[in-house]
């Protein structure tokens, strides 16, 4: 496994729902990508969630009408989404292991999402392992939806090196500072808790969708940009882009976008 780093759960345990709120805006265009063809989703569809975090996204997924599996490498983070949606009766399970590696024996989803940037934690080999795992798990029709961090839009509004202050639920601030080294975006997060000072550490590849190609190509996925399409805020995604794929034989992309009724 080439993961950069190990430890997102222990070092990111105390601030992580701080750093990543639950958005609408960015529920909505989960929405969207999901109805972005002329394939309906079935009846009782499913939805496996990779890099799942402590569960940003189950509630949403799972009042959309999907059963849920979320995968996660942290045991931290697996304990948490259990703790808070083990109880919902579409919830399925969660389970902790690695998305670049094999998952799942047999299982397949009609949809996969990879949300939040975790596919920009990983180097590009891992990315593409990725979502060659993720199309061996896609049923036929079933689309892989993932977010990541586009350099070329990172490159329009970013210096070599900037400092943010996020605000903190229960008060105070995380104070963070990132720089540039090659196509890796570094942030160092701090903060502190009952006068104890503490650090976290990420950083994300820079890629754009040219990137991705072979790798879709060997799955034979078609995709579609969302910023492309012109549907992401960039007050809500920032320099981060979505990519949707679906088998092209069984639908083809538009930009239409219709109700989804689960
Ligand atoms: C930035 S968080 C995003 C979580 C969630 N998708 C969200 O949007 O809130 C990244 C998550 O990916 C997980 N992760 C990183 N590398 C992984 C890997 N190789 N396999 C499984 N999970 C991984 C981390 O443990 C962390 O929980």
């Amino acid at each position: 496994m080439t993961t950069p780093w190990k430890s997102y759960g222990r070092d990111f345990v105390d601030i992580y729902d701080d750093l990543f709120a639950e958005d609408e805006g960015e529920f909505d265009v989960i929405r969207q990508a999901l109805n972005l063809s002329s394939n309906q989703m079935p009846k009782c569809p499913t939805a496996l969630d990779l890099g799942s975090g402590n569960g940003r996204l189950a509630g949403y997924l799972m009042s959309y009408g999907f059963s849920y599996t979320g995968i996660d490498l942290s045991s931290e983070m697996v304990a948490s989404l259990k703790d808070k949606h083990g109880s919902n009766p579409a919830f399925e399970t969660a389970v902790v292991a690695d998305i670049s590696d094999t998952y799942l024996d047999n299982e397949s989803f009609d949809v996969i999402l990879v949300w939040g940037l975790t596919m920009s934690l990983l180097d590009l080999d891992t990315q593409q392992r990725v979502i060659g795992q993720a199309h061996q798990h896609l049923k036929p029709g079933g689309r892989l939806i993932f977010q990541f961090a586009r350099r070329s839009l990172f490159e329009q509004g970013f210096p070599q090196q900037a400092e943010f202050q996020f605000p903190r639920r229960h008060g105070g601030l995380i104070r963070a500072a990132g720089h540039r080294t090659g196509n890796w975006w570094q942030m160092t997060y701090s903060w502190t808790d009952s006068g104890v000072r503490k650090t976290a550490e990420d950083q994300v590849l820079l890629t754009d969708p040219e990137d991705y190609a072979p790798a879709l190509k060997d799955a034979g996925l078609a995709h579609s940009s969302l910023s492309e399409l012109g549907m992401l805020d960039p007050q809500i995604f920032g320099s981060s882009d979505v990519l949707v794929t679906m088998d092209p034989r069984y639908a083809s992309m538009s930009g239409t976008v219709a109700d989804h009724q689960p």
